[in-house]
């Protein structure tokens, strides 16, 4: 069933733009107005809203945290993430106004689930992200909606992860759309740019093979570490992360301006240090600043690996690697700046020769607290 592939990973990577796809049939009509009637939620419900809160574990904790860039931005509404396992031991402060979102692909992380069942518990409507029909956290949620990844059998998550992206940016576009907020050229050119992600994806999976050389050639590293900006510091995590399952190396993403207060004094001659930079469009202070992180890094004798916008030629000079992705709306670039890193990975496990579909110590969906 791994239609060719040596693992399930890679075939799920490959899958990815049509994941994304299928997640947005439906969903967005010819007009740019979205329809996600399996909401359950009703407008009138959605306008009362006055907090979101997102828990979640893992890779679905990171789509969180990208989600809160985009509906805090786009909605005005104020948007907090928390770690599913950290929620409820701390006392969160919820209420009928509250909308608790429940990330999770396998619907059955004990974690999540305990998360929710307290927002339940304080009166909070939780909507459940979820890929697996009929599983726990969705029908005991108030409303779901499903990613439509299709099963994914490598314990690391990589399709889920970028349908659960794309719907976040569904919900907040929604919420945008039933409460009047910011409704105008900026939501209409994101909700184009949407639709067409998935070919973005499918872009970026046709220029994969330098990354994989690369990773190849980093297989005896002990550390690699990841940086980024705004949404660039999430995926960055998520790097981190696969790395981490995958590979068993320390792997640490972190946000690049945090660099001099503390984690600069880590780099060493050839450490490989991956850097996702935002979109010298948008933003470009931001841009800026992560080039000078990038300088700084290199003159400490980092091996540069950058993961730049076609088009940006600032960072040329000082990527050791350059790996390029398509240019995006800022807020839509971790769908496409994550599919690297992903295949990054999985290549490096490979090359350490690791179990790449069932790494040590790890179980697909964790069902216990
Ligand atoms: O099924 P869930 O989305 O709730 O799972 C959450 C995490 O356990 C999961 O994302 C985990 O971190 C993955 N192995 C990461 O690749």
């Amino acid at each position: 069933e791994k239609d060719g592939y040596d693992y399930f990973m890679l075939k799920e990577i490959a899958e990815q733009p049509k994941a994304v796809a299928d997640t947005l049939l439906g969903r967005i009509d010819p007009s740019g107005s979205l329809t996600l009637d399996e909401l359950r939620i009703t407008p009138a419900d959605l306008r009362q809203i006055d907090k979101v809160v997102i828990v979640a574990c893992g890779t679905a904790f990171h789509a969180g945290l990208i989600a809160k860039y985009a509906i805090e931005h786009w909605t005005r509404i104020p948007c907090e993430v928390e770690l599913a396992s950290e929620f409820r031991y701390r006392d969160p402060i919820l209420g009928g106004r509250s909308l608790v979102i429940a990330i999770s692909q396998s619907g059955e992380t004990m974690d999540t689930l305990m998360a929710l069942r307290h927002a339940r518990e304080q009166g909070s409507k939780v909507l459940a992200i979820c890929n697996t029909n009929g599983s726990t956290i969705p029908r005991e949620s108030d409303a779901v909606l499903y990613t439509h990844a299709g099963p994914e059998v490598a314990v690391a998550s990589t399709k889920a992860f970028l349908t659960q992206l794309v719907a976040c940016y569904l919900v907040a576009l929604y919420l945008c759309q039933v409460r009047g907020t910011k409704w105008g050229d900026e939501i209409q050119a994101v909700i184009k740019d949407l639709s067409r992600i998935s070919d973005e994806v499918e872009r970026v999976l046709e220029t994969m093979e330098p990354v994989r050389a690369l990773a190849r050639t980093l297989a005896g590293k002990d550390t690699v570490l990841f940086l980024g900006r705004h949404v660039g510091y999430p995926v960055a995590l998520e790097g981190a992360l696969k790395l981490k399952e995958l590979a068993y190396m320390h792997a640490e993403g972190f946000a690049a301006g945090e660099l001099k207060h503390g984690p600069i004094a880590l780099i060493e001659e050839d450490m490989p240090v991956v850097v996702v930079v935002p979109s010298p469009s948008n933003r470009s202070l931001l841009h800026d600043k992560i080039v000078s992180n990038i300088q700084e890094i290199r003159a400490r004798g980092a091996r540069t690996i950058v993961i730049a916008e076609e088009g940006d030629e600032a960072v040329v000079p000082y990527a050791d690697h350059l790996i390029r992705i398509p240019v995006t709306p800022t807020l839509l670039q971790p769908v496409v700046a994550t599919v690297p890193l992903q295949v990054f990975a999985c290549e490096l496990a490979a090359a350490r020769g690791n179990e790449v579909d069932q790494p040590r110590n790890l179980a697909k969906s964790v069902t216990v607290e």
